[in-house]
């Protein structure tokens, strides 16, 4: 059967983030489990190249919006291959094949009466030459901080709100279509709001398709974007490709809306049929933080997969989120997980086994049914990870598999196989010990490799199968399928245990590392310091007068001791004179700008008149001077002249 579905296609801002890479590895996981079922998965992704944001950002470095997003479609494509993610369409916006796409639909909505020429007034920026859809005319531009002003222009409407009966109707009569329920209620709610018509194009910009025969327009963000996914399904010609209606969309929670209510409506006024869900997962935040470019937290993953291969990541964050929630990610935990979860249990699960059957059995499976408790335990875990999978409960059906795990563990720990060898008549326990904790692993390797490819390849190599890992089939997982006499390969640890402080360490240069390759390819780095203050920090805050100013007591500090703060990968706790009797205590997040060693003896600008507070269990006692541009890391301030710690700054 066909499963076609969809992430979303992303933004040409700046390269893969672990954020798109979550959604992108769930849907990678998903075509492998849909495999393993017997169905016939495709999934497309690409890359939403249009609009005002390129059009500025390629200017900024001196390149057309076309090579701009050139060089960002290929790092997502990059990406995607070195993570061995097996997306099936790539679909590029600004590509010819999409365009025709684009401009079919709008002429099916046009010829079915849903399209009409309107105006359309907003907040306006005439040095931008844009409409900020974010702010109101009076307010400034969040771009250049310039007052905006109201202009109205001619624009084509979509008659969105022709279709709020329909949508609500869809959505009662479905209740799938939309998930998780909480996320099915917020769109109903929305709904039943009441939908007011949707502007689908813009003559101020010329980084878009073309309206066919309407020259200036374009199409604008939503129209061009959600039509990615039926170019993925063959476009106007999407009969005969057959993928299409989508089976899913998987989105992130915060474009519900557009996938829950533009889409179908645009679906529905061009004639097609609709997609069968939307699921909406959650954010992962970095350290309980919302992860954010201008934040300077945002995490890449192919440092990670570098260092610890990217099945740790996959396994992580499928077992620690709780699919639809917003889930937390951190350095330290992803270590200390993959030694508990992979190296300790599946990983040690796998040695132990394979080596007791080369050293007792010639590396031979032995002949045996195993023990029956064990196979019932393992028949209702396939049955129970199974249908976990079908609903997206990713870190249930891996308890669940670890369940499993344990209870091999722990019969190798009460038959003790290295004394049942020792004995002549244990001969027919040691088999069955052997193959029930043998059928475990394969049955686990079965269940996990949708969320592992990589390394359960390597274990079903070793078992010795002549077919690879993820040709298995989901009937194949019943017990007693693992043939006696099967000859094993030679064994080789999997998951190696890791330090935990080092191997952060290691991400953390590793990010740093990544992060001056990219603003190196996207011509960022010698740029940031040039870019116009505004540009970079907003808009200049209101007023103050000098009896303000000299409210904030500004010191010279010198930098005495720092360190990592454990558990909190962007933190540092220092030590730092501010010629006073003790030094102060300062927690700060910098440490992905800046390595401990590095500020020793340092001179730096502290905010010495803040009240305390808590971070982690510790007391800062003042903040430290920073600057940043949007997209980078910290800055901290400093002296070109040796100044002594403790005089104040005014
Ligand atoms: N271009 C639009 C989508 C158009 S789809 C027709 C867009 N692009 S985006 O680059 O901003 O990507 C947003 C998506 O990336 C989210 O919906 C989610 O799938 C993923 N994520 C980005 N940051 C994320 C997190 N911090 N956490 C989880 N997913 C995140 O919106």
């Amino acid at each position: 059967m066909k499963y076609y579905f969809t992430v979303p296609i992303y933004y040409t801002n700046g390269a893969p983030h672990i954020g798109h890479t979550y959604t992108t590895l769930v849907a990678d996981t998903l075509r492998r489990y849909q495999r393993l079922m017997g169905n016939a998965p495709s999934f497309t992704t690409g890359t939403d190249e249009h609009g005002v944001n390129v059009e500025r950002a390629a200017r900024n470095i001196g390149k057309t919006p076309k090579d701009f997003v050139d060089t960002i479609a290929q790092e997502f494509r990059m990406h995607w291959d070195k993570l061995g993610i097996q997306a099936d369409q790539f679909v590029r916006t600004s590509s010819e094949e999409h365009q025709r796409t684009v401009q079919w639909m709008f002429e099916q909505c046009r010829k079915n009466g849903f399209v009409y020429k309107g105006h359309y007034t907003g907040a306006y920026c005439v040095s931008d030459n844009l409409f900020a859809t974010e702010a109101k005319p009076g307010e400034p531009c969040p771009i250049c901080g310039r007052i905006l002003e109201a202009v109205t222009e001619e624009n084509f409407f979509f008659k969105l709100s022709a279709f709020q009966e329909k949508l609500l109707d869809l959505y009662e009569k479905h209740p799938e279509f939309i998930q998780p329920d909480a996320r099915r209620n917020e769109v109903m709610s929305f709904v039943k709001g009441g939908l007011t018509d949707l502007s689908i194009t813009r003559t101020g910009i010329s980084w878009g398709i073309p309206v066919p025969g309407e020259a200036p327009h374009v199409f604008y963000v939503w129209f061009d974007a959600l039509i990615a996914y039926l170019t993925g399904a063959g476009g106007s010609d999407w009969q005969s490709k057959g993928a299409w209606p989508a089976d899913l969309h998987l989105v992130g929670k915060e474009i519900i809306r557009f996938h829950a209510v533009y889409w179908p409506a645009f679906l529905m006024a061009a004639g097609l049929p609709l997609p069968k869900q939307i699921w909406a997962h959650g954010w992962l935040l970095f350290d309980n933080d919302k992860m954010s470019k201008t934040k300077g937290n945002v995490v890449r993953p192919l440092p990670i997969a570098e260092i610890m291969g990217f099945d740790a990541l996959r396994y992580y964050l499928l077992r620690e989120v709780v699919f639809g929630q917003d889930g937390n990610f951190g350095y330290e935990a992803l270590v200390t997980r993959y030694n508990a979860d992979l190296a300790n249990g599946l990983g040690n699960l796998a040695s132990r086994t394979l080596s007791m059957i080369h050293q007792y059995r010639e590396g031979r499976i032995p002949e045996s049914d195993g023990d029956q408790h064990v196979a019932q335990l393992a028949t209702e875990t396939v049955e129970f990870v199974l249908e976990a999978y079908a609903k997206f409960e990713f870190n249930r059906a891996l308890e669940r598999v670890w369940s499993l795990i344990s209870a091999a563990d722990k019969l190798i720990v009460e038959r003790a196989p290295w004394k049942l060898a020792k004995d002549p008549d244990s001969k027919e326990l040691l088999d069955r010990t052997l193959y029930s904790v043998a059928e475990v692993l394969r049955i686990c390797c079965g269940l996990l490799t949708p969320v592992m490819p990589e390394s359960i390849a390597k274990i079903w190599h070793q078992m010795g199968f002549e077919s690879e890992a993820d040709a298995v089939e989901a009937r194949d997982l019943h017990w007693g399928h693992l043939p006696a006499g099967q000859q094993l390969r030679p064994t080789a640890g999997v998951f190696p245990r890791l330090d935990v402080k080092a191997t952060v360490e290691k991400l953390i240069e590793g990010e740093l590392a990544e992060r001056r390759r990219q603003d190196i390819l996207l011509g960022r780095e010698p740029k940031a310091e040039d870019a116009a203050p505004a540009m970079a920090a907003g808009p200049l805050s209101p007023e103050i007068t000098i009896d303000d100013f000299i409210k904030v007591d500004l010191r010279v500090g010198k930098v005495l001791e720092a360190v990592n703060v454990k558990g909190a990968d962007k933190l540092l706790h220092m030590k730092v004179d501010i010629g006073e009797a003790e030094p102060r205590s300062i927690v700060a997040g910098i440490a992905l700008a800046y390595k401990p060693e590095q500020l020793i003896g340092r001179k730096v600008v502290i905010v010495a008149n803040l009240a305390p507070r808590k971070l982690r269990g510790l007391t800062s006692q003042g903040m430290i001077v920073a600057a940043s541009v949007d997209g980078g890391l910290p800055v901290l301030a400093g002296f070109n002249e040796d100044i002594p710690a403790g005089a104040r700054l005014k």
